[in-house]
Formats: C-alpha cells, structure tokens, sequence
C-alpha cells in the first residue's frame, strides 16, 4: 500500500483549518511561503457552527491590514462598551472614554468564512474532508500522514509543521510526556446557548451576575439575537422548552432598572462545555501549535478567537525570517512571546468566568464577596479602565512581538 500513497511537498503543513490556520496560510501566501491546510471537517460543517462573535481592534486590524476582508467594518457592529450588570443593575465599561478603543460583534463563522474565501480566491491549498492519521519524524523531517473522505492515503512532506488542530487535535497528543507541562482547569457548569429571532434587548452585550447564576445577552442581526445563561455540564437542551428558559434568563436580568428581555422564538438550543488549559512549550522539535490547539479559555471573555489570531501573527513572523534568512532566533522565541499574551488571556478569562458564575458549593459569603469585587473594581475609574484594557485585548500595551 504504502509506496501507492501519493506524496505532496510543501514548506508548511497546517493541521486544522479553522481560523488560525487559515489566517496562517494566508500570511505565509503573502510572504511567498508555501502551505497545505488539511481539515478534517468539510466547508459546510465549519460554516455551520456558531461560536463567540467579539473581535478585538487588533484582531480587526489583522484582518483588514492584511488584505482579508473589511466586510467586519460593513457587516460587523463596532461596540464602544459592554454593561456587568449586578445588584440589578448595569454598569457599564465605556471602551472608547477609559481606553480609546472599541471592539466589533462578528461572528466567529464570518471570519472564518473571510478567511475560506481570500484561500480560495488566491488559490491556497486547503483539503477539506482530508483527516490527518499520524505525524512522522516531527523533529527532523516531517511527514503528516493523511486520509481523504474516499479512503485514499498520502502523506504531506514539509519543514515545519503547525499544530492549528483545536482543542481536540492530535498534535499536541503526540509530543511525549517529558517534553510538555499541560495546565487544566475545570469548572462546574456550562453555558446554555439559544439563538432568538427578536429584536434585541440591548445595543450592547450585558453580562450578569445574579444570585441564580450567570447570564449573557449579546447580538447578532436586528432580528437575530444570541443570549446565554449558566447551566449543568450535563444539561439536555432538549428537556427545556421555551417557557422555562424565559423564565430563568428573566430571574436571572431582573433588577430595579426596568430592563426588558425581548422575547420570540428560540431557533436553536445548545450546550456548551469549557475549560481554561495551557499546554507549555508551543513547540515540539518541528511542530509549533496555535490557537485552541494550544489552549483553551471559557467564553466568558471572549478570548478564543483573538488569541488564535494573536498566536498566528508571531508564528507567521517567526517563519518568514526562518525561510527568508534560515534563522530560527524567532522560532525559538515564539512559544514563550505567544504564551505571555495566553496567560494574560487565561488570567482575565478565569476572573470573568469565577467572579460572574454561581458555583454549585457557593455559601453566601462567597456570593456577597463577588459583588463586593465586581463593586470595587466598576466604582473605580482605574479598576474599570484595566477591565477595558483586558477586554479589548490590552492594545495599549505592545506585548513582546504582538
Ligand atoms: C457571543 O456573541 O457569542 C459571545 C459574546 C461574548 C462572549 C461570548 C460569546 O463572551
């Protein structure tokens, strides 16, 4: 069988073709590096999952400054601000007043779909339906072993190999045990996620806390709205009718403000599960991951995407200079660059997550604790300034090589 198998030679091999390695193919075609992206799953599949919808500038920057698309500027809505709401009540985080900045509600799938057409466009290598098998000699010579949707083997020769495979990939699997750290954290609920055709309840996402637990409203169209709550990581979305998810997103929006939830048919039902994990170096020999492929944050903050983003950008500048000059001074240096702005991501994601859920142990001191931190920290221009700064990706801040 084996000497059948069709051999394709290209610089790059990009596992995953998700946001990051599309991104990855993208930046490297402008450079003049060559990549194969393969994907396991198939364009349609892709396009149908929902997934957060918040850009930071900087990732907006990325994709316009690079040629993908402006359609974020068109279709996307800029959002000067977002509202915590607790004790009833919104406070709100005015971006452009505490940090001149704004981000962008855009989904995730429209990026990503940018992204699928500027490949396609300029003729960039992505296969679809191709699932990668194993990864030989990664430290020396690599070779990503692949199956296509008809059963058909070949393998992918490259120098480098990117790891853009997501949360469940395989190559972060295959480094061995005494050449990585993974860092794990678990938490104890999920998110129920519907998708309601209404009008929205509110211009600008509200995230709050509330003695029944945790609860997002966020957008998507003028007749689309996206909103979430805290729920078991074993709920069944199916057991739910409409009725009783309006009565707990109402409970849980309550307050002395008069807000309103606007209300109409809940399109789909999800559940979603998370963790925050790391896994140290980026790198094995000749493999560097990005993106989820590398670690994972809880949706709370909105971090997935930007980071995937934040990630490709130091990689594809690591890689230009190895393939332009041969040197690999970035390469080396690109795990520890891409892992500061991680952990500042974790850190922030973790604060969002544990300050805004109601744990299922949680006595009253704890939830009288989280109010008085959220208190602290929004009844102070300096305490609301550094959420601003997180939120919108610490753009004033240049991390090291982002
Ligand atoms: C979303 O709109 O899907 C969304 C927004 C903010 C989050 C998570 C998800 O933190």
């Amino acid at each position: 069988m084996t000497n059948k198998q069709k051999i394709f030679r290209t610089q790059v091999g990009i596992v995953g073709g998700g946001p990051a390695g599309l991104m990855l193919s993208h930046l490297l075609a402008k450079s003049g590096i060559d990549s194969i992206v393969l994907e396991q799953r198939s364009y349609q599949e892709i396009y149908e999952t929902h997934r957060a919808g918040i850009l930071e500038p900087g990732s907006v920057r990325m994709l316009i400054d690079t040629g993908v698309a402006d359609r974020v500027l068109t279709d996307g809505v800029r959002h000067e601000g977002v509202s915590f709401r607790f004790d009833g009540e919104n406070h709100r985080l005015d971006f452009v007043d505490l940090v001149g900045q704004a981000v962008w509600v855009y989904p995730q799938t429209e990026v990503w779909k940018d992204l699928a057409d500027v490949r396609a466009r300029e003729g960039g290598d992505i296969r679809f339906l191709t699932r990668v098998t194993s990864i030989a000699d990664v430290t020396t010579t690599p070779s990503i072993h692949v199956r296509d949707h008809e059963g058909r083997s070949g393998q992918v020769r490259c120098e480098i190999v990117v790891g853009a495979d997501g949360s469940k990939g395989l190559c972060k699997k295959i480094v061995p045990k005494e050449h990585r750290t993974d860092y794990f954290h678990r938490y104890p609920f999920a998110w129920f996620a519907i998708m309601v055709e209404s009008l929205p309840s509110a211009n600008e996402l509200i995230y709050t806390h509330s003695d029944h637990g945790f609860a997002l409203i966020s957008q998507r169209t003028e007749s689309l709205q996206r909103l979430y709550f805290q729920c078991d990581r074993d709920e069944d979305p199916a057991i739910w009718s409409d009725d009783r998810i309006w009565t707990e997103l109402r409970r849980r929006m309550a307050g002395t403000d008069g807000f309103e939830l606007q209300g109409g048919p809940i399109v789909e039902k999800n559940v979603l599960g998370f963790n925050s994990y790391v896994r140290e170096p980026m790198r094995y020999g000749r493999m560097f991951l990005a993106g989820d492929g590398a670690h994972v944050v809880p949706p709370t903050g909105a971090k997935g995407l930007n980071l995937a983003l934040a990630d490709v950008k130091v990689l594809h500048r690591a890689l230009e200079s190895f393939f332009q000059s041969g040197s690999e001074d970035l390469l080396n240096e690109y795990s520890d660059r891409a892992l500061e702005r991680v952990w500042r991501a974790q850190n922030f994601s973790y604060w969002m997550t544990v300050i805004l859920h109601r744990y299922p142990d949680m006595d009253a001191f704890q939830r009288r604790r989280q109010r008085a931190d959220l208190h602290a920290r929004f009844d102070s221009r300096a305490g609301r300034t550094l959420l601003a700064e997180s939120y919108t990706g610490w753009p004033a801040h240049e991390l090291v090589g982002v």
